[in-house]
This record gives structure tokens, sequence and C-alpha cells, in this order.
């Protein structure tokens, strides 16, 4: 008989914690929703309202995949709006489109089983490349005239879902709006006075057709924003709550003003290698230093009032920046929050930088109608350093550095010139990542050619002022706990063998469970006292399975599917899945499904972002989950990844701010950890086991890694991720430079390094090269796994020095954790 514990709830009941979470959810949701355009029409007074569009029936709380949270309930957009107050005129539309969605779900799902069984039984196609063919959502039908009703506004709200294992679609309407959407805006801008167009999607889409219809009041950018959603964005129509949020990534006119734009992922026709042409001019880099028009950009966001900023000081002490900003309510009916951004452009030298780069930003509080703030933003010159590759050294150019405060990339004002008497270097490194591939870069462009800079406050920075650290790359060993040696005393090398593979999502063959955890570590030393410990997915919640049975014979099995998708699964398979909730004791683990990546940094509040990982650790906590495997912190590369729901910017500083913070508000509990992913340079799903993704290592390092650096260095992430991909011809789990060189030996990275679940194996990422390269943990583990790596073993691949630092790794983080400091009171 199995032995097992959880510390799942046994009654279905609402707790406090669930209401608290969800409240928290709810705010930041509507803090993070973005007005893009409003001619006066929104806010609008609860009252009788017209209500159309796929995203209104069934709003899309977030993408599909590992990243998919399963909340108690969601509430939509149509619900949102009546649990505000206003009644919905046209809900036979809405009622018709939900029962057409179920059958075309149900339709498109008994062809997806059929083809899943097919490729079981002949082992040809695998489960990951049929999870590719994702279910497109309808647009719905055409409105009828008859259904227009006599309300003066009318809202249209326009849905896409992406997910796990494949890239948006630039065809089959998935970027771009279908006809009937096109159409059914259209014949509401042609009816109602006010016609307020919302966007239920994660990332951008083509907008082009919206410019040529008349009568658009506002669009408002929802994003996709967990299971409060719906009543956020009432919220904000009906002004209980003023928009504050603001894009972290840019939306292009067209699709092909995004550089190399037709060569992004399967677009090219062939995935083996994605080139990084672009280099450092990812997003408004290349936006603003190629001067592109843009469709909206980055940092944009209005709101219901007026704002002023003024800057009230800089100051610079050694190379630390401080600027004052005052903010001011300039408008005279509805309170609001400000987003404040400051942006600094470079000298020419030897380095050519992009036009500008996001050094700092701040959050005003809510401030009524001539109410001022005054924010306090600081950052470190150093942290705008560029990377020089000819001497492997990060560095700031001499020369005039203009800073601009403002509230988007385009819209801000000189303040300030900080001048740097001298070149300084800040960082000596080492090269890393190769390049193995030719690589043509785009020539840079860049610098800033227009600002006029007299009159404004010129301070001086002394190079001889500017810290500089040069790295160590000798392989210094970790010092460790005392219980972690008494541990590695008493075991053999095959023993710590077992602790660096996972063992898979039902855990071993005792000890603590989870369910719906991604997988477990060992529970093969429960004896000797050490716990086994479970990894969950993210990141807009804690991905556990709400409901299952756990049978006498201790095997737990759902009770409800714990996917959207798997509710479709065939009788007999959903049969074989599902557990009779009579045939044992039923569990309760409801968790918060919390806005997306990308919505949570829209808020761009460090506040909500702590908070938030706060609220998921405490979860954590409440159902025993000692690592997250979040933030996903991707680079938002292309609109077309479709991940990118997962990940916060397409800038690297807010990448590593949102993550820093979300890390710093869940390690707060303790003993649980994030997992930060994917390290590094997975910025495309097609295919991304097989994928090299060829990167120059100056824009691997000011792109790709920063953000991590960040999360290691600020936010103190306790483990990392490895992705899928090759990075420079070298798997991700593999890569020495990036386990060790870059976060451990230049990062100091002290923690636990994973790889991504089934990225080691045949044609896949080698098991023994990462134990050696410093990859610690595989996933999910298994027996296939175990027996690779003993074959690597014997072969020589890793040496049993490498299986005790691995070891040691992981169990220092085991030793820490709550789950271990639980088990060992229930032991004495
Ligand atoms: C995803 C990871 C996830 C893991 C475990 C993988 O397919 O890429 O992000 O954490 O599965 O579910």
């Amino acid at each position: 008989m199995k032995k097992i514990w959880t510390k799942a709830a046994t009654d279905n009941s609402i707790s406090q914690r669930e209401i608290s979470h969800q409240n928290l959810a709810r705010t930041a949701a509507a803090e993070s929703i973005v007005l893009l355009k409003n001619d006066g029409a929104l806010p609008v007074k609860p009252g009788s309202i017209a209500l159309f569009g796929a995203g209104a029936a069934y709003t899309i709380k977030g993408g599909t995949g590992s990243g998919e949270v399963n909340e108690r309930r969601s509430v939509t957009i149509w619900e949102g709006l009546k649990n505000a107050g206003f009644t919905i005129t046209t809900e036979g539309w809405l009622k018709e489109y939900s029962e057409y969605l179920e059958k075309e779900k149900q339709s498109f799902y008994k062809v997806f089983f059929k083809k899943v069984q097919k490729a079981m039984v002949s082992g040809g196609d695998t489960m990951i490349n049929l999870m590719a063919e994702a279910f497109h959502y309808p647009a719905g039908r055409v409105i009828r005239d008859d259904e227009l009703t006599q309300d003066e506004t009318c809202i249209y709200v326009i849905s896409r879902q992406a997910g796990e294992c494949s890239d948006r679609q630039l065809d089959k309407y998935d970027y771009s709006l279908e006809p009937c959407e096109i159409e059914n805006i259209k014949k509401i801008t042609a009816h109602y006075k006010k016609n307020i167009v919302v966007i239920n999607a994660s990332s951008s889409m083509d907008l082009n057709p919206l410019d040529k219809i008349e009568g658009i009041s506002a669009v408002v950018f929802f994003c996709q924003q967990g299971m409060e959603g719906g009543n956020a964005l009432a919220d904000i129509i009906a002004g209980k709550t003023s928009p504050s949020g603001c894009l972290t990534n840019t939306w292009a006119v067209n699709y092909d003003d995004i550089p190399f734009a037709r060569e992004y992922s399967y677009l090219k026709g062939e995935i083996s290698k994605e080139f990084y042409k672009e280099g450092i001019y990812v997003g408004y880099r290349y936006f603003d230093s190629f001067e592109i028009p843009v469709r909206y950009e980055f940092g944009f966001g209005l709101n219901y009032s007026e704002f002023k900023i003024e800057c009230a000081g800089v100051d610079v002490k050694k190379s630390e920046v401080t600027v004052l900003a005052k903010v001011t309510n300039s408008g005279s009916a509805h309170s609001g929050r400000k987003v404040v951004q400051a942006y600094v452009s470079f000298p020419k030298g030897i380095l050519t930088r992009e036009s500008i780069s996001l050094a700092a930003f701040g959050k005003s509080k809510t401030l009524s109608p001539g109410e001022s703030e005054e924010l306090k933003l600081t950052f470190n010159l150093t942290e705008l350093a560029g990377y020089d590759e000819k001497t492997s050294s990060y560095l700031l150019d001499a020369g005039d550095y203009i800073l601009y405060l403002g509230s988007s990339s385009r819209i801000k004002q000189a303040v300030s010139v900080i001048t740097l008497d001298e070149t300084a270097v800040t960082e000596r490194c080492t090269k890393v990542c190769p390049l193995v591939s030719k690589l043509e870069e785009l020539p840079p462009s860049g610098g800033d050619r227009k600002t006029d800079i007299s009159g404004l406050k010129k301070i001086q920075v002394k190079a001889s002022d500017i810290p500089c650290v040069t790295h160590n790359y000798s392989n210094t060993e970790t010092e460790h706990s005392p219980k972690v040696k008494e541990w590695m005393k008493n075991l053999t090398t095959e023993n710590m063998m077992d602790f660096l593979l996972g063992t898979g999502f039902s855990g071993g063959k005792e000890g603590l469970t989870v369910p719906g955890s991604a997988a477990f570590t060992t529970s093969n030393y429960i004896d000797m006292g050490i716990s086994n410990v479970a990894l969950c997915d993210g990141p807009a919640g804690l991905r556990l399975q709400p409901v299952s049975v756990v049978k006498k014979s201790g095997n737990v099995k759902p009770v409800e599917p714990p996917m959207e998708m798997l509710k479709y699964l065939p009788g007999i398979a959903k049969k074989f899945m599902l557990g009779n909730p009579k045939s044992g004791k039923v569990i309760y683990q409801y968790t918060t499904a919390f806005p997306v990546g990308t919505a949570i940094a829209q808020t761009w509040n460090t506040e909500i972002w702590e908070s938030y990982g706060k609220a998921v650790g405490v979860e954590m906590a409440e159902y025993g989950a000692t690592f997250w495997l979040a933030p996903g912190m991707n680079i938002q590369r292309n609109p077309l990844c479709g991940r990118n729901f997962e990940y916060y910017s397409e800038d690297p500083l807010l990448t590593g701010k949102v993550a820093a913070n979300v890390t710093k508000g869940l390690q707060g509990n303790e003993g649980c950890y994030v997992a930060i992913k994917h390290y590094a340079a997975n910025n495309q799903e097609t295919k991304r086991n097989y994928s090299d993704s060829v990167v120059s290592e100056r824009a691997l390092r000011e792109i790709y890694l920063k953000g991590f650096k960040i999360a290691v260095q600020e936010g103190g992430a306790k483990s990392v991720m490895t992705s899928y991909n090759l990075l420079n011809g070298t798997y991700a789990p593999n890569s020495y430079d990036l386990c060790v060189k870059l976060l451990r030996n230049e990062w100091g990275f002290k923690g636990l390094v994973m790889t991504d679940w089934l990225s080691t194996g045949k044609g896949l990422a080698s098991n023994g090269l990462a134990i050696k390269n410093g990859n610690d943990l595989l996933m999910p583990g298994g027996n296939a796994f175990m027996k690779r790596l003993k074959e690597d073993f014997e072969n020589g691949v890793f040496t049993e020095e490498d299986i005790k630092r691995c070891c040691a790794n992981i169990l220092e983080l085991i030793a820490e954790s709550r789950i271990q400091k639980e088990f060992e009171k229930s032991r004495t």
C-alpha cells in the first residue's frame, strides 16, 4: 500500500484565503487593463447596454498548457458587467454563442483525441506535436439587424487564446481580425452611439481594419485576466477603478514592420535554426532606433484623467541616479494612478546603442483631480552598461546620457544630461555561448539624434567613481549546511543519483502528494528523514488539481478534469482518468487564477507584483508545494510566440523587475521557492525542443539574460529552469556557460538548476552532460531517465563529484523547505 500524506482540504467550502486572494486578483486585473483609445465614452454609468463578441460570453482567462490554472470559478465579462449592475440587452446572441462554442469544442476534440489515440498506438506523432493543433475560438456569427437594441452603448469583445507547444498563426485569423468580427463592429458602430472594442487576447493583434471603421469610441486591451477578469473589466467600464495599466510591448502597425518578421519560427518554413538577426533591436529598441511608426508604443496607456509629469530634481551620487518626478492629476473629473517612466539615451562611442532604454519607473498612488505626488525613481548607471564582445566587458561610453521622463517610450521629455568623463568598464567577463553558425545582424542604428540638450541641467560623473567587477570563473565549491553534509554521509552514490531525477507527476511510492504537481523529488529516503517535495506550475497562479479522490490503496485520481481540454476526452478515456468520488476520500485544492504574466506586468506596480508573489506562496504553503515553476521570463521577441502570455515584456529591465518582486514576495514565505524559466532564448514554441537559437553574445547578455540576472541578484531566485532549445549549438541544459559561468560565477547564484520537462533524452539534450555542466535536477524523471543517466555515468560522461555537487544543491533546498520542516516536526 502506498503511504501518502496530503495537505489538501477535506471540505469544499470557500475559505477566507480564497476570498482575499480573489480580491487581490481583481485589483491586479483592473490595474493591468490598458486603455488604448477613449473619446470620452468611458466610463459608462451602470445601466442598460448591448454586449456582443466571443470574449464576452466565454472570456479567456489565460493560455493553455502548463500555464493553465484550475480555479474554482472564473467570472466572464458578461457576468462581471451584470454583477456591477449593468443590464445586458443582447443575451440571446451571447447564449447562442455559448451553445455554439460548446458544440465546436466537442467536434474539434472528438477528432483531436482520435488523432492522439492513433499516435499513441502507432508511436508516430507525439502528443506534443498534436498539442500544436490548438483549438481556435470561433468569433461567432454576424449580428442580425433585429438583435441591435435601443441602447446608447455597445461593447464588443474580441478574443484569442494561445498556449504551449504552438505559436500563434499569422493567417487563420489569429493575429488578424475575422471578417465576421469586422462586419459586426461595422454593424454596431453604424447603430450605437458609443462603441467600445475590448481585446481579450494575450498579446498584440493586427488592428488595421478598425482604422477604417467610423464610430469606435474606445479600445481597451483587456489581455487575459484570470478568474476575476469579468469583475475587473466592469470596474474599469463603470469607472469604479480608473485605468492605469500600460503596455509592456510595442504594437506594430503591420506585422511586417517587426524586424525579420517573416523569418520568425514556422514562418520561414524550417525551424532547425532561429537567427536572431535583429540583435539588440527588440521591440521599442528597434522601432525607436529605426524610427518606424507604431500603433501603440511601449509603455503606452491612457487614463480617464489627464496627468502632468514634471522633473523635481535629479541627483547622482557616484553612479546612483535618483530622479524626482512630480505627478499631478491635472484633470477635473476622475481620480487615478499614473505610471511614470524614465528613459536614457546613450552617447556614441565604442558601442552603438539603441536610441533609448528604460532605466526606471514608478506608479503614483490614486490621485484626486488637482492632487500631486513626488515619486522617487532610482537606478544605477551600471545597469545601463552595454556589452562589448571584443573585450568581453560591460561598459559605459564616455559622453552625454540624456535622461527623459514621461508616460511612454514616445511621450517623454528630456530632463537632464549626465556626462561621463571617460569610458567606464563596469564588468570584466569571459566569452560565453559563442556563435557556431554565421549570423548576420542588423547594422546598428540609434543614439539620440534630435534632442536639444541646451538649457538642460548637466551633471558630471567620473568614470573613476563607477565600480568595476572582475568575475572569477574558477569553480569554487559551494559551502553546504551541516544537515546536508550529514545526509550526504549516509547516502551512497547510487542513492544520490535518485535525487538527480524527479519522480513524475504522481510522485513516488510514498510521502507527500500534492495532486496536480508537475513532479516530485524522490521519496525513497523518507525513512532517513528526507521528505520528497512537490514542484508545481504557474505562472498565472498555482496550478493544482482542484478536486481529487484518495483511494484506500493510496492512489490519487482527479474527480474533475484538471485541464479544460480534458473535459472533452472520449468516454472511456475520461472514465479511466477520473476517479469516482465515492471510491475514497475527496480532497480539495482551490487556488487563485491571477492575471497572466503579461497582464501582471502591465500594472507596472511593484507592490502588486510582490503581493501576488506572496499570495502564491501562501497557497503553496497551504497545500504543501515547494517549488513554483515560474515566473516565466522569456523576452517577448515576436507577438506570435504562443507563450507570450506567460512572459512579461519585450524589455529586459522590466522583465527582471517584475520577476524580482514576485520572487521576493513568494520566497518571503519560508521554504517556498520560485523556478525562473525558461533559461534561455526560448522565444518560440513551434518544435521548441529542436530549434537552435542563434544569438550574438551581446544580444544575449543585453536582452535575453538581463532579466534572469536581475531576478537572481535582486530577487534572490533560488532555482532556475533551463529551456528546451539549443543556444548557439548547445542544448540549454547542457550548457556550462549558461548553468555555471553566467549563473553561478558571474551572478553569484547559489541554488538549484532543473531541466524543463522531458527536455533530455534520445535526440534531445543529454542527461549526462546536463549533470556534468551544472544542471542539477532532471525532470520529470522516471525509469528511462535513470537508465540513460546510469549509462552516461558508466561511460564517464560525468563523475561521482558531479553527482555529489548536484545532489547537495538539491538537498540544500529540500533541507530548508517548509515541507521538510513540517515533516521533521511530524516525526518528533
Ligand atoms: C513547460 C514548463 C512547465 C513544465 C512542467 C513544460 O512543458 O515548458 O514551463 O513548467 O512543462 O509542467
